[in-house]
């Protein structure tokens, strides 16, 4: 496994899981730090996938999965990944934009996804105390939700280590070596693996030996920034997303305001425009917000690929398998892609759900 952010973890939890032996290749001296790290932690497919289909299907399905999945990562770890079904309003300042949300929620009232009437007034203050008076209507999601990210990691990291992974941090894959068939890879300090299957979770790291594998999709990062406030007195059970970002709380009263896309490469840091940008959103969505102590902000790159997620075996060799390309969603699709990814591994073939995501797409 090339990777330790939830998707490589997961994967090689489930593995461990169903006995077999697994090394986990870090570049980094800790897990997760890349990308996972960075993540609100959202569980909210509604609002993630535009249109029905495959990758509807998928983020429904890992959302279906995450009850359970807490509670194993919580038994094996001691760890309580703050799992919490706390409930989304999709609301808009712009009238316009409501016909749009509405659309959505016919097609998601066929798929039988939890959606109420489109509220407005104080039906949607009920909703959220301290809502702003600007935006003037809203549709509420009960079943969705969010997890603490570095909770998440914490529980993966244990159990992986309790379950037998072995995490080797430090390690920077310089190149793979698929000579004769073979599935191993080379660090830069030159030490050597090899292994019966390859993973590469390397989220917007992944895309380097993609062409060598023949897969014809890039994979590029979009830096994504999150600015925390300090609001323990404030209770906001409700995640708030609106027209140009999310506002949401954790357990602590940390409030998240999240999130840019910024296609600008791999420059992973925090930036001034973007403060501007997320004070914005919270002064849009729920104002007090803006006034809270700050605590601080973050960035992180979403490894993003046309078409969505790269998931199975890669052209060039069988024994050398993708799990990236999640973009906003790693968190939300981790339980299924673990599962999926592991039964891959296992079963020597790509289950059909895997399909629609196969590294060998032409786009
Ligand atoms: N999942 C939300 C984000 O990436 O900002």
């Amino acid at each position: 496994m090339i990777g330790s952010g939830v998707i490589g973890l997961g994967v090689a939890w489930e593995l461990a899981r169903m006995g077999l032996r697994v090394t986990v290749l870090e570049r980094d001296r800790r897990c997760g730090e890349g990308t996972s790290s960075a993540a609100a932690g959202m569980l909210a497919a509604s609002v993630e996938a535009a249109a029905p289909g495959p990758f509807f299907e998928l983020c429904r399905t890992s959302s279906g999965l995450w009850e359970s999945w807490a509670g194993s990562l919580e038994e094996e770890s001691g760890v309580d990944c703050e799992y919490d079904r706390c409930g989304l309003l999709r609301v808009t300042c712009s009238a316009d934009l409501l016909p749009a949300l509405e659309a959505r929620r016919d097609w998601q009232l066929s798929e039988g996804i939890a959606v109420s009437e489109t509220l407005s007034g104080p039906r949607l203050h009920e909703e959220v105390p301290g809502l702003s008076s600007e935006v003037v209507a809203g549709l509420l999601y009960p079943m969705e939700g969010q997890v603490h990210s570095h909770r998440v990691l914490e529980a993966l990291e244990v159990a992986c280590r309790r379950a037998g992974v072995r995490i080797e941090t430090g390690f920077d894959v310089a190149t793979l070596d698929l000579d004769g068939g073979g599935a191993g890879v080379v660090a830069a300090d030159n030490r050597r693996l090899q292994a019966d299957c390859l993973v590469l979770a390397a989220g917007p790291w992944s895309g380097r030996w993609l062409s060598e594998l023949g897969v014809l999709v890039a994979v590029e990062p979009v830096r994504g920034q999150i600015a925390a406030v300090d609001q323990p007195l404030v209770s906001m059970r409700r995640i708030v997303f609106g027209d140009h970002g999310y506002v949401l709380q954790k357990r602590s009263g940390l409030t998240l305001v999240g999130a840019t896309e910024e296609m600008v490469g791999f420059a992973g840091w925090p930036t001034l425009a973007a403060f501007n940008q997320l004070a914005r959103v919270a002064g849009e969505l729920v104002p007090s917000v803006a006034f809270a102590p700050y605590s601080h902000t973050w960035a992180g790159l979403r490894p993003y690929a046309r078409g969505g997620p790269l998931l199975g075996r890669t052209p060039v060799s069988a024994r050398v398998l993708l799990a990236t390309a999640h973009h906003r969603n790693g968190i939300l699709l981790a339980p299924v892609t673990a599962q999926l990814i592991a039964r891959a591994v296992v079963e020597g073939a790509d289950p059909d759900a895997l399909l629609p995501f196969s590294p060998g797409r032409v786009a």
